[in-house]
């Protein structure tokens, strides 16, 4: 009985170990500006705003943030302006301030006034100052905001409101009002992407040089006003691949390469959350040219029957165009032999096995296809499976604690 306490104490020590463990391997540390704002319906519209720009994900990446929100009221006077979703996007930005400022920080302003970037100065898109915002410590407490550029230093805004505040993370203000600038409601062309010379620039200058050669470029250029993902097999991939493309008829060789474009722009986080079959620039009537999206967690796979490709990075993610970077040249079953359908399921009962991978299309037998898989472990994937391997292991510790 002289024992019993410490040995309790080591054991109620044991489980908090292990649920903290198992607490910190599954929440996400940074933060979500659309989850935040979600919490307050009358920033809807600026919350939906940020997502069409894609500006939400810009201010998620970052760190010491600072978001000016503006309410329902004050935003339908800024869309009464009817500017294009690119201008949108750059008055937006002139409203998120890359540094850190909070209620207590924004009243003590060294000198009453200071100017601050903002992400829209940090695009590059804002000439001379404009792109700053000037803050500036009023009489009685009021702080008012303003851009810096052409408006005569008039500070259009007051602070009302601190909606959300993680320190030196992000803080989340309302104002007032819009910031008027000139410069960022200047209208704005929408940007021309050239999918080639982005792709030749990103690590995918094999693939970009055969759709240059191939002409399968044309398709891919008309392709991206409209939405488009491009999956690049990198350049060590494309090239052991080489002897087998050699082998193709001039149109076959198209087929291929437009075989790598899905005409729909799909962020990481759709093909992370939907598996199922997608179309490809290659599709057409009869020739289905499909694959299929199946992911497993974070890791997402493309599976074409003949070969299983694995989504190894995002090159670039600029929509309408996302370009992620996959591992092994997409075979479709309409140019190459489809692998003998041996799937045996995996016996070692894991789901995130690794081994598999390797031995998949055996019919075929592709000596390059394993070659290919060579860089890339999943990092993510990697750390996840050792998480839980050591949640496991001091599970078993304290189990075995308890029968002692
Ligand atoms: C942020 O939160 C929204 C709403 O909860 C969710 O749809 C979105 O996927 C989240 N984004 C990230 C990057 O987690
Ligand atoms: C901010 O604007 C006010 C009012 O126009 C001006 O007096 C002040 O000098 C400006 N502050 C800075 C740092 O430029
Ligand atoms: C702030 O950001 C850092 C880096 O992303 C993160 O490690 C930390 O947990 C965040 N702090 C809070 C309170 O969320
Ligand atoms: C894209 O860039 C390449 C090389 O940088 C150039 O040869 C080609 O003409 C460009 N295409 C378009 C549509 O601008
Ligand atoms: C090229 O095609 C021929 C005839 O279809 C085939 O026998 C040969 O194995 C192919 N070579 C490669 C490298 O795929």
């Amino acid at each position: 009985m002289a024992n019993a306490p410490p040995l309790t104490t080591a054991l109620t020590l044991c489980l908090s170990l292990l649920l903290l463990l198992l607490f910190s391997t599954t929440t996400v540390s940074a933060h979500n500006i659309t989850r935040i704002l979600a919490k307050h319906p009358q920033f809807s519209t600026f919350n939906h705003y940020l997502t069409v720009t894609h500006l939400a994900a810009e201010i998620n990446r970052r760190e010491t943030i600072t978001v000016l929100a503006l309410d329902n009221a004050a935003m339908a006077s800024l869309l009464s302006k009817q500017l294009s979703v690119y201008t949108l996007r750059n008055v937006l930005s002139l409203h998120v301030l890359v540094d850190y400022f909070g209620a207590k920080k924004l009243h003590q302003i060294t000198d009453g006034s200071e100017l601050t970037a903002t992400m829209f100065q940090a695009t590059g898109a804002a000439p001379g100052t404009s792109g700053y915002v000037n803050i500036t410590d009023l009489k009685g407490g009021k702080v008012a905001f303003g851009a810096e550029d052409g408006n005569g230093g008039k500070l259009d805004a007051l602070y009302v409101k601190s909606l959300e505040e993680v320190p030196y993370n992000i803080s989340v203000l309302q104002i007032s009002q819009p910031l008027n600038s000139v410069e960022a409601e200047a209208p704005t062309a929408a940007p021309t992407l050239n999918v080639t010379a982005i792709l030749a620039k990103q690590g995918c200058k094999a693939f970009s040089d055969l759709l240059t050669a191939s002409g399968a470029s044309t398709t891919y250029e008309q392709s991206v006003d409209g939405g488009l993902t491009v999956f690049c097999p990198t350049d060590p991939v494309l090239n052991t691949f080489m002897p087998k493309y050699k082998n193709l008829t001039a149109a076959h060789k198209v087929s291929l390469l437009l075989y790598h474009g899905v005409p729909v722009y799909q962020s990481l986080q759709t093909l992370k959350s939907s598996n199922g079959v997608m179309n490809t620039l290659a599709t057409d009537g009869a020739e289905k040219y499909d694959f299929t999206v199946q992911n497993d967690g974070e890791v997402v796979t493309l599976e074409t029957k003949v070969v299983t490709a694995k989504i190894t990075g995002t090159v670039k993610d600029e929509e309408p165009l996302v370009v992620y970077k996959i591992d092994k040249v997409l075979q479709p079953t309409e140019l190459f032999k489809a692998a003998a359908p041996v799937k045996a399921p995996a016996p070692k009962g894991s789901k995130a096995d690794d081994s598999s991978e390797a031995d998949g299309p055996a019919a075929d037998a592709p000596a390059d296809d394993s070659a290919d898989s060579t860089a890339d472990d999943d990092a993510n994937g990697v750390s996840r499976m050792a998480g839980g391997r050591l949640v496991l292991g001091l599970f078993s510790f304290c189990v075995g604690f308890f029968f002692l």
